[in-house]
């Protein structure tokens, strides 16, 4: 991340926050497929984690509903999740272009047409959700875990507190979430050139001991809470939480 605007910028959280980080998203998201999947190993190391914690293949086999906030190309993760029979994904993008790779990315061999049963499977078990996450709406315990990598940090921070909050209601009783938050605490952090002479970026985060005091307050009991360097220069407090309310 680059550094804190908040010094020199009373309200430092820019109103159209959404619509620039949608539109920048739309324009890098190719670039950004290209960076990223050279660097899928801590995502699958954390997937791998909360996968062990589901009833992935416990019989009778009962379909394990995931929802991804920020889902982007939908590879390495979405795709992971969807090599499991029983896992049925929404995946939720504010960014046309990335719901467009992902859809590509992972159904393409089905929409074209020409699908075997196996694409057409996965497509039954895949929705792509294109909005702000923010706007989202599920029924309470809808969910048996919710996965958000590089994605909330882009919420404002009190947007933040709300998503988290609806999380641990749409997980059903037991159900898991697994997210990355910023490690220290940023009211807003821009970039005007992330990855691309257009790359506008925001982010933002509590940091480390307030994000961890929100998620518990929001009724999650925090399994791993850690903070690990990444291959971008910052590090990120990996969070990995249970909804407590299992009777
Ligand atoms: C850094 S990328 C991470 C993508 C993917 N999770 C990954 O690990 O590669 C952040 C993603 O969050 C999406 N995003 C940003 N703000 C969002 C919002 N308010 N609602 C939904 N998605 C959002 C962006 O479009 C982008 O695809």
């Amino acid at each position: 991340m680059a550094s804190d605007t908040s010094a020199s910028n009373p309200s430092p959280v820019p109103s159209d926050v959404k619509e620039r980080l949608k539109a920048s998203y739309d324009i890098i998201a190719p670039k950004y497929s290209a960076w990223t999947l050279q660097h899928p190993a801590q995502r699958l190391e954390y997937l791998d984690k909360i996968l062990a914690l589901l009833p992935l293949s416990d019989p009778p086999s009962r379909p394990l509903r995931i929802l991804e906030l920020g889902c982007g190309p939908g590879l390495p993760v979405t795709r992971k999740l969807l090599s499991y029979p029983t896992v049925r994904v929404t995946a939720n993008d504010i960014s046309t272009v990335q719901i467009e790779l992902a859809r590509a990315n992972l159904l393409g061999a089905a929409t074209e047409g020409n699908s075997g049963d196996a694409e057409r499977e996965e497509e039954e078990r895949l929705t792509l959700v294109e909005g702000d996450m923010a706007k989202l709406a599920f029924p309470d315990g809808s969910f048996d875990a919710v996965v958000a990598f590089y994605s909330l940090i882009h919420l404002p921070r009190a947007e933040q507190t709300e998503m988290i909050g609806k999380i641990a209601r749409w997980l059903k009783p037991g159900g898991y979430l697994l997210a990355n938050f910023a490690e220290g605490e940023a009211e807003a952090v821009v970039m005007e050139k992330w990855l691309d002479e257009k790359g506008w970026a925001f982010w933002s985060g509590w940091g480390k001991e307030e994000t961890l005091r929100i998620i518990g307050e929001a009724g999650l009991q925090v399994v791993v809470g850690e903070v690990t360097g990444d291959v971008v220069d910052a590090s990120f407090l990996w969070v990995i939480a249970k909804q407590k309310n299992n009777q």
